[in-house]
């Protein structure tokens, strides 16, 4: 549909940006931190792991003197729980706490709006090498550690989200569960716990915080049919149940996606509830929705012949088929990154209607950028044209998106400086500012807006009539 004018982005619009704990922070041993299992992470040669990052527990404060001069709106970090409650369950460290209470503090000084990440790919690895996810005690822990995060950063933090890309940990869990990938009926019983996990927790701020708003972050994303045959088009709808709606619907409606459910009964890894979950799961109902929105997918029918499942190397955006399920396809409308990550704006304003119509709940983007080999240049300047012409078409959808009628609360890009990614190292960046840094050899670590940096800030100070 053709509009006559685009709707402007409404007043109070969160321009944010984001990162998470273990790719930005560093300090991995510091003041009482216990590893996590991104700690246990041994990279390939040559690709740096996350001990270090980008240091940001040591440059904090003129980390947010950066993004107050960007005049962002919000900042969505991540709390590393292993920070925080070292073991996960056991005594709380007052040094890992303290380090959230100063960026909660410098960010509210500078009128920015925190939005805390509870958990973002980071268990405590004392958690996991007592069964992680697959544990109710790790129910218990989660919801111990939301008490201790809304009592102590709670009358500054008003906007949470529980967990990030749940449905990435267990669609790719490699990343997530070091020394041995669990099997899938394991990875959906971790899921089930997640979801029960991320139920109390909302209950439990809504009683402790009623001004307060909590809601998931997956990674969602519309799933095109390679066609209009019928088969093609089941395939997709499958798939983007099995991968997406499953996650919301579970965390909005309190029950499983019908389709998601058949999917599981089929492979034989549909969790064990117990008694009490699901009458949890329909009481706690989010306030909001976070996406982590990269890259549509398009996928044909499965010829379940052995060969569904394409031969070569995925990650969490590249859809690489499941035998007897679907099939990847490619979409010669759309281009991709020098990643392999198809680039598809407009695919940002379906996947928000589908949300939108499905949910009916304000949306928040909590993810979406370009990585990419990013240069210092000789003249000390970062030219990434690149990054401002994709994040510039997908913030054209987003006000597209809210023309239609989406009831988008704010945009946090992937990311506000440049981090680790989370498996192919430093080189892949995404940040406005670039960090002096190399895969293996640290650098300056100096602060070095790029180019991107000088454009989103004019786009944040025209609430988005200057693109
Ligand atoms: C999301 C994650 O999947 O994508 C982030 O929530 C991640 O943690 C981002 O960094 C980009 O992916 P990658 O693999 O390039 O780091």
């Amino acid at each position: 549909m053709f509009y006559k004018q685009a709707k402007a982005f409404p007043d109070g619009f969160l321009w944010g940006a984001s990162t998470s704990s273990y790719q930005v922070e560093g300090a991995w041993n510091a003041d009482g931190k216990c590893p996590s299992v991104q700690d246990l992470h041994e990279p390939p040669a040559g690709i740096t792991d996350f001990k270090v990052a980008s240091d940001h527990y040591h440059h904090m404060e003129e980390d947010v003197e950066l993004m107050a001069e960007l005049g962002l709106k919000a900042y969505r970090f991540s709390v590393s729980w292993s920070r925080v409650i070292p073991d996960g369950a056991g005594k709380v460290n007052e040094a890992g706490l303290a380090f959230y209470g100063r960026l909660v503090d410098a960010l509210v000084a500078h009128d920015i709006v925190p939005v805390a990440t509870m958990f973002h790919f980071d268990l405590p690895l004392a958690l996991h090498e007592n069964g992680g996810w697959a544990e109710r005690a790790t129910i218990d822990a989660f919801e111990r550690y939301a008490r201790v995060l809304f009592e102590r950063l709670g009358d500054r933090v008003k906007h949470w989200l529980t967990i990030n890309e749940q449905n990435v940990m267990v669609i790719h869990p490699g990343a997530m569960n070091p020394g041995r990938v669990p099997d899938q009926p394991e990875l959906y019983q971790q899921s089930h716990n997640m979801f029960v996990a991320s139920a109390k927790a909302t209950l439990l701020l809504h009683e402790m915080w009623p001004d307060a708003k909590i809601g998931p972050a997956p990674n969602i994303t519309a799933i095109y049919p390679a066609s209009c045959d019928p088969r093609d088009v089941i395939a997709a709808d499958n798939w983007e149940a099995i991968r997406c709606w499953n996650y919301l619907d579970v965390a909005c409606f309190g029950h499983y996606n019908p389709l998601a459910w058949a999917y599981m009964e089929e492979k034989g890894c549909a969790p064990r509830i117990e008694p009490g979950d699901m009458e949890l799961l329909a009481k706690a109902k989010p306030d909001y929705l976070g996406c982590n929105y990269y890259a549509t997918a398009t996928v044909a029918a499965a010829k379940n012949d052995g060969h569904d499942r394409a031969p070569r190397a995925g990650d969490q955006q590249v859809m690489l088929g499941e035998e007897g399920v679907y099939r990847g396809a490619e979409n010669s409308s759309l281009t991709k990154t020098e990643y392999g990550w198809i680039i598809d704006a407009v695919g940002l304003r379906t996947t928000l209607r589908r949300i939108a119509g499905r949910y009916g709940l304000p949306i928040l983007i909590t993810e979406n950028g370009l990585g990419a080999k990013d240069v210092l240049e000789t003249d000390g300047i970062v030219h990434d044209p690149y990054r401002i012409d994709y994040l510039r078409r997908h913030f054209e959808q987003a006000q597209l998106a809210i023309t239609d009628g989406v009831d988008l609360i704010g945009y946090c890009p992937w990311s506000f400086m440049d981090l680790v990614s989370t498996h192919q190292g430093y080189g892949k960046r995404y940040g406005f500012v670039y960090i002096d840094r190399g895969e293996e050899e640290l650098g300056s670590l100096a602060r070095i807006p790029k180019d991107s940096f000088r454009w989103y800030k004019g786009v944040i100070r025209s609430n988005g009539a200057e693109m």
